[in-house]
C-alpha cells in the first residue's frame, strides 16, 4: 500500500451532510487500498455534472456536441477493446459453487478477494476516487434499495447521475446507519507521477465480481456500460435477484409498459427480451396508423423489480431513472419517441460524429452523411464502409438519457407502489423456428417457455454474434444465483398468487425476428408490434380468439388487426408456421439445457417437457 500517496489525499474527511460512520470508514478503507490522489463526495447537482463533463472534454474522454444541433450533449469514444459487457469475466462468488449454478462463472469468495486485493492495491494512483451514492427505485420508497459506488471514472459518475437517483438526498435516506450495497469500481489504470492519461483508460484484465451473500460488487478494468455502471446489471439484476429469492420477489431483465385501449381500458405488461432484442423500442412503441386510439406509455426499458401485493397481484417498479439504450437502428420511423428523447442533454458513446458536430449511427437516416468521424476517431465515408465493412458507430453504441425526456413516460413511472402486471412477455431473436406469438395455457407452461427460450447473440456482449444460445428468461448473463432455483422461485410465486384466488398474469412468447431467404425480416416489427400487443390485451380481456397448437394458443390470420398493413396471409403463415422437424431439433436443445441444469431442476418443468414431446410426436 502506498502510504505517501494517502497522506496527500485531499478531502479525506467527508462533507458535513455525510453522517454514516460505516460508510465513512469503508471509503477510507478503499482509499487506503487503491491510493487515489483525491476523494470527491458527489452531490448529484447539475453544476457537478457540468463540471465533470467539461473536465472530460479537456481530458479528451468526451466531445461537446454542437449546441445548436444537440444542446448540452456529449460524445464519448471508448477504447476499442472496451465496448460491451464481458460475460466471461463476470463472476458470482457465492460460498458454494452450486449456489452460483452451472450458468455462472464462479470462484470461491476468499480466493477472489485475494485476487482482487492484488489488483486494486494502488490501482487509483494519480486519479480521483468519486463517492457516488444512488438509489435504485424512488428515493425513500420501501421497494427501493441504496448503493454507493466508489469509482475512479468521471464518465461513470455522470452516467450514474442519469441512470439512477444519484446525489446528496441519498445520504438523508441512509441516515447514520442505513443499509447500502457497497460497489467498488476501477478502470484499473493507475497513473505514475507526471504520466499523461489516455482518453479512455481501462485494463485488459477485467473482473466483474459479485458476492451475493454479503451483497457486494467489485469491478475492475472496464469503464463501459453494465461492466461499470454498477447500479444496473450488477446490482439491480444480479444482487437484486438474490435479494428477491430470499425475500419473495423478482428482479427481472424486463421493460414495463402501459397500454390503453381506445375504450380507455389500461393494462401494464412486462417483457423480457435478451440484450439488444427490442426492449427499449417496445417500451416506447408508437401504434401504427390503423390502430388509432391505442396508447403505449413507458414505465421502464430494461429492468423490473416485481413484488406480490396484498391483493394477490404482482406490482412492478423500474429501479432505474434513465435509459442506456442501443443507438444503431434507432430512427424517426422505427422509434420517433426515442429520437425525441435524444434531442438534448444526452451522452452518446461510440456513435459517429458529423461535420457539424452532431451524431450519426447506422440506421439513423436512410442515407449516410458523405463523411464522418467514426467511433474510433477515424475518417469515414460510405465508400470506405463499402470497401472495408467498417461501421461508423459501434453496433453496441449507446445513448444515456434521463427517463424524464421520454415523451411517452407513464404518469406512474415514479410511483413507489409500482403498477399491477397483467401479462409477461418473453421473446428472443430467432431467424427461424419460433413463431410470432404464443400464449401459454397456464403458469407452468409459461415458465417452461421462458426457461427454454433461445436467442441469437448480439453486440451487447463481447464474443461471437448471431449464435443461438439458451437464454432463460433473458437472464442468462444477469442471474445472481442457481438458474434452477430461480425457475423454482417463479413456480412457487405462481402457486402463492394462485392460492390467494387472484388471476395470474398471462404469459406470452414472441419473436419479431424471423427472416426470409435473403435474411430480411419478414415481420415489420417496431410500431407494428402493437398488432400483437393488441391481441394479447384482448386475450386478457377474454375478447380475442386463437387456436390451440402443440405449444399453446396462437392467433389465426383473422385474429390480428391488419388495418394499415398489407401483410399477405402467406407471409403471416411463414412467421407463424410450426415446422415439426425444426421443433424436434429445438427440443434437443431444451434437453441439453435441462441436463446442464439438472441440479434442483423443478420436476414440473420436466413434466411440461415430456408433454410437449408427446404433443409434437402425436
Ligand atoms: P438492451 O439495452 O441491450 O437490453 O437492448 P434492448 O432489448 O432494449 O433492445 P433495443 O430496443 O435497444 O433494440 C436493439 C436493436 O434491435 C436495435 O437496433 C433496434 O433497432 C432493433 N429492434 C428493436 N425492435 C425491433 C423490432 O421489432 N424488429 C426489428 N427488426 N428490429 C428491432
Ligand atoms: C444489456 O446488455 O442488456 C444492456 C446494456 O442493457 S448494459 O448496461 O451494458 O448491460
Ligand atoms: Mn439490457
Amino acid at each position: 500500500m502506498n502510504q505517501p500517496t494517502m497522506a496527500g489525499v485531499a478531502q479525506l474527511s467527508p462533507p458535513s451532510f455525510v453522517k454514516h460512520q460505516k460508510l465513512i470508514a469503508w471509503v477510507a478503507e478503499i482509499a487506503a487500498l487503491t491510493c487515489p490522489e483525491r476523494i470527491v463526495w458527489c452531490d448529484g447537482s447539475q453544476e457537478e455534472y457540468e463540471r465533470l463533463c467539461e473536465q472530460m472534454v479537456r481530458s479528451g474522454t468526451m466531445k461537446k456536441l454542437n449546441p445548436a444541433k444537440r444542446p448540452n450533449s456529449y460524445l464519448a469514444h471508448s477504447d476499442p477493446s472496451d465496448v460491451a459487457r464481458v460475460e466471461d469475466r463476470t463472476f458470482i462468488c457465492s460460498e458454494k459453487q452450486e449456489d452460483a449454478g452451472p450458468t455462472n462463472n464462479w470462484m470461491a469468495p476468499a480466493e477472489m478477494r485475494s485476487t482482487l486485493h492484488g489488483l486494486f492495491a494502488g490501482c487509483m494512483q494519480g486519479r480521483t476516487l468519486y463517492v457516488v451514492p444512488f438509489s435504485m427505485g424512488p428515493l425513500g420508497s420501501p421497494i427501493a434499495h441504496i448503493g454507493v459506488e466508489l469509482s475512479d471514472s468521471p464518465y461513470v459518475v455522470v452516467n450514474m447521475r442519469t441512470m439512477t437517483r444519484m446525489g446528496k438526498a441519498v445520504y438523508e435516506v441512509l441516515g447514520i446507519d442505513g443499509a447500502f450495497v457497497p460497489c467498488v469500481h476501477s478502470v484499473g489504470a493507475p497513473l505514475a507521477q507526471g504520466q499523461v492519461d489516455v482518453a479512455w483508460p481501462c485494463n485488459d484484465t477485467k473482473y466483474i465480481v459479485h458476492y451475493p451473500e454479503t451483497r457486494e460488487i467489485w469491478s475492475f478494468g472496464s469503464g463501459y456500460g453494465g461492466n461499470a455502471l454498477l447500479g444496473k446489471k450488477c446490482f439491480a439484476l444480479r444482487i437484486a435477484s438474490t435479494m428477491g429469492r430470499d425475500q419473495g420477489w423478482l428482479a427481472e431483465h424486463m421493460l414495463i409498459l402501459g397500454v390503453e385501449s381506445p375504450a380507455g381500458e389500461k393494462h401494464y405488461v412486462a417483457a423480457a427480451f435478451p440484450s439488444a432484442c427490442g426492449k427499449t423500442n417496445f417500451a416506447m412503441l408508437i401504434p401504427p396508423a390503423g390502430l388509432n386510439g391505442w396508447k403505449v406509455t413507458t414505465i421502464g426499458d430494461d429492468i423490473a423489480w416485481i413484488k406480490p401485493g396484498a391483493d394477490g397481484r404482482l406490482y412492478a417498479i423500474n429501479p432505474e431513472a434513465g435509459y442506456f439504450g442501443v443507438a444503431p437502428g434507432t430512427n424517426a420511423k422505427t422509434n420517433a419517441n426515442c429520437m425525441a428523447s435524444l434531442e438534448h442533454d444526452t451522452i452518446f458513446t461510440n456513435v459517429a460524429m458529423t461535420d457539424d458536430g452532431d451524431v450519426w449511427w447506422e440506421g439513423m437516416t436512410k442515407e449516410a452523411p458523405s463523411h464522418l468521424i467514426d467511433w474510433q476517431g477515424k475518417y469515414w465515408t460510405p465508400a470506405i464502409a463499402a470497401e472495408t465493412g467498417r461501421k461508423a458507430a459501434h453496433p453496441n453504441a449507446r445513448f444515456t438519457v434521463s427517463a424524464t425526456q421520454n415523451p411517452v413516460l407513464d404518469a406512474c413511472w415514479d410511483d413507489a407502489s409500482g403498477v399491477p402486471i397483467s401479462a409477461f412477455i418473453f421473446g428472443g431473436r430467432r431467424s427461424t423456428t419460433v413463431p410470432l406469438v404464443t400464449e401459454a395455457r397456464d403458469w407452468t407452461e409459461g415458465v417452461y417457455m421462458a426457461a427454454t427460450m433461445g436467442s441469437e447473440t448480439t453486440a451487447a456482449a463481447a464474443g461471437q454474434q448471431g449464435v443461438v444460445r439458451r437464454d432463460p428468461f433473458a437472464m442468462l448473463p444477469f442471474m445472481g444465483y442457481n438458474m434452477s432455483d430461480y425457475f423454482a422461485h417463479w413456480l412457487s410465486l405462481g402457486k402463492q398468487l394462485a392460492a390467494t384466488g387472484a388471476v395470474l398474469p398471462k404469459i406470452f412468447c414472441v419473436n419479431w425476428f424471423r427472416t426470409d431467404e435473403n435474411g430480411a425480416f419478414i415481420w415489420p416489427g417496431f410500431g407494428d408490434n402493437m398488432r400483437v400487443l393488441k391481441w394479447m390485451i384482448e386475450r386478457i380481456g377474454g375478447k380475442a380468439q386463437g387456436e390451440e397448437n402443440v405449444f399453446g394458443i396462437t392467433p389465426r390470420f383473422d385474429d390480428i388487426e391488419w388495418a394499415g398493413l398489407p401483410l399477405a396471409p402467406e407471409q403471416y403463415a411463414r412467421i407463424t408456421s410450426i415446422d415439426k422437424s425444426a421443433w424436434q431439433a429445438e427440443l434437443k436443445l431444451h434437453d441439453e439445457l435441462f441436463e446442464k441444469l439438472d441440479y434442483h431442476l423443478p420436476p414440473e418443468l420436466r413434466q411440461a417437457q415430456s408433454a410437449l414431446h408427446q404433443r409434437l410426436l402425436g
